[in-house]
């Protein structure tokens, strides 16, 4: 039976204590790690379609998504406590419920991580443009910068972004710690700016109507909105590379998520605050859907009019500051998100090619995918499929349709998550679990609860993605991984397959990783 081809966790334990990578990353590290992979395009630009589906009310949305992500972090810490080795939701599965499970979970976080590089890319665009025009008054055509659905034909800028990005992959650029703790500390700057001076401006009045599109607003939102946290299981996968990975790795994760769930609260208090934050809404009363034609089309006909709602704008949090009054900082704030989404890509992307990586290694993927290329030593060939595939979602489709897509494929990791944890904790019970979910029968349920609850939803277009895509995969399991599968075959350590994971050690310092190499 499939579902009963489990990896053991001993010998997975073995195998990594056998890697014996240098361990370097401390918590504080960890946590930056974990900020710098959360905050991006959904706190800089998601928020004004959170506004389009909530109003005021998507203060709500934000907490009940950092809430589902909270008890989905409480798991994921207790497996990576127990399990700290690369591979994140995929790896965890393997050893619970089985290959095929395993498989699911690694298929729905190809569509995770690549889909939500092709947003951020999107929302760098929106920044970008915008930029541009305010500071140096050149304006790119509309049809230049939006694709299709939204009555454009291309997001030129968006296109340029993933293609430096893969590039800068494939020969092989990591961020060095020092870049990415310089990175988050500009988006953190950012932020605190906006909130210093949007929350002292707030309006009460701005507050009414709180749900101008009912609790069903507020759902919707948060199941968008969810992608604005996506990003924290980063932390898990750097498990292999985190000094005493038992205490740090639950620590950073969730104070990573903590910190961030603070920072979105208040910023989204100061748009509501400080502009409002009402919906469009068609003849019928009904908001308008963020990223159509018709939406579009209504705000140019307000934009015609001198008005412009933040629920309009592809640079929320910079639109709102020229509003009121401080045009430059707003600039700055626009240039701190052009300057730090690229790392966000990055980071999605490079945990895309990691999970491939791993499936590959376990016999599931072919391996020319996880070719290395002789010179620049990087997994040319899966880093130029993923990005040709992830060029194109941003070339054509918006921010919010493809912020979906992947938080569908997200929700159902972190389900599979919360279950692996509650079905370890029968069948393993003696395990030493260095770090214990807190009750885990509630935790655990919640998590399960909130993941299908944001699923229903989603939009249904991103509802039918995932089913389509999780049967394009199983077609691809039992023609290909069923049949080659190293747990299958007996194989425990693949050829070579240990250098196929890039780790992110060199994040620390590359230097140091350079050094390894060449042993
Ligand atoms: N959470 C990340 C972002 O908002 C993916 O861009």
């Amino acid at each position: 039976m499939i579902f009963w081809r489990i990896k053991s966790l001993d010998s997975m334990l073995a195998t990594a204590a056998k890697k014996s990578l240098h361990r370097s990353l401390g918590v504080w590290q960890l946590t930056l790690l974990g900020i710098g992979a959360i905050i991006g395009t959904g706190i800089f630009v998601l928020t004004a379609e959170a506004a389009q589906k909530a109003g005021p009310g998507m203060m709500i949305a934000f907490v009940i998504a950092g809430f589902v992500c909270a008890v989905a972090a409480l798991c994921y810490s207790e497996l990576s406590s127990m399990v700290p080795i690369s591979g994140s939701a995929y790896t965890y599965s393997y050893a619970v419920l089985g290959e095929l499970i395993a498989w699911m979970v690694g298929w729905a976080l190809i569509l995770e991580y690549s889909v939500a590089a092709g947003a951020v890319a999107v929302g760098w665009s929106g920044y970008f443009v915008g930029l541009l025009n305010s500071s140096l008054g050149i304006k790119i055509p509309f049809a230049l910068v939006n694709g299709p659905f939204a009555g454009g034909i291309i997001n030129l800028p968006a296109v340029i972004i993933c293609i430096l990005v893969v590039s800068l992959l494939i020969i092989g650029t990591r961020e060095s710690a020092t870049f990415n703790a310089t990175l988050v500390a500009v988006k953190i700057v950012a932020l605190t700016a906006f909130i210093a001076l949007a929350l002292p401006v707030a309006d009460m009045n701005h507050f009414d109507p709180f749900l101008p599109l009912g609790t069903s607003g507020v759902a919707a939102a948060a199941a968008s909105i969810f992608f604005a946290y996506v990003g924290f299981d980063a932390v898990s996968t750097a498990a292999e590379e985190t000094k005493d990975p038992q205490r740090n790795l639950p620590i950073a994760l969730i104070s990573s998520l903590l910190i961030c769930t603070l920072f979105y609260l208040l910023i989204s208090a100061g748009v509501v605050g400080a502009v409002g934050a009402q919906p469009l809404i068609d003849a019928t009363g009904e908001g308008l859907m963020p990223g159509s034609r018709e939406m579009a089309a209504q705000c140019k006909l307000l934009a015609a009019v001198g008005q412009q709602p933040v629920v309009c704008s592809h640079e929320a949090l910079a639109h709102v500051l020229r509003q009121i009054g401080w045009e430059k900082v707003g600039n700055l704030i626009g240039l701190a998100a052009f300057l730090a989404l690229p790392s966000v890509i990055l980071m999605m992307l490079f945990g895309q090619t990691r999970i491939f990586f791993v499936m590959s290694r376990d016999g599931l993927l072919p391996e020319v995918l996880s070719h290395i290329h002789p010179r620049f030593k990087t997994p040319y060939i899966v880093t130029l499929v993923t990005g040709l595939v992830v060029t194109a979602s941003a070339a054509f489709l918006p921010v919010g349709k493809l912020a979906n897509i992947s938080n569908s494929g997200t929700l159902f990791a972190f389900l599979v998550v919360a279950l692996s944890v509650m079905i370890l904790r029968i069948k393993d019970k003696n395990r030493a679990r260095p770090f214990k979910a807190p009750v885990i029968w509630l935790v655990g349920p919640l998590a399960i609860g909130g993941c299908i609850t944001l699923f229903l939803f989603l939009p249904t277009d991103a509802q039918l993605v995932f089913p389509i895509w999780t049967g394009v995969g199983l077609i691809f399991y039992f023609l290909y991984g069923y049949r080659r599968s190293h747990v299958l075959l007996g194989i425990s350590t693949p050829p070579g397959g240990e250098n196929l994971i890039e780790p992110i050690r060199s994040l620390v310092n590359h230097e140091e990783g350079e050094r390894d190499k060449e042993k």
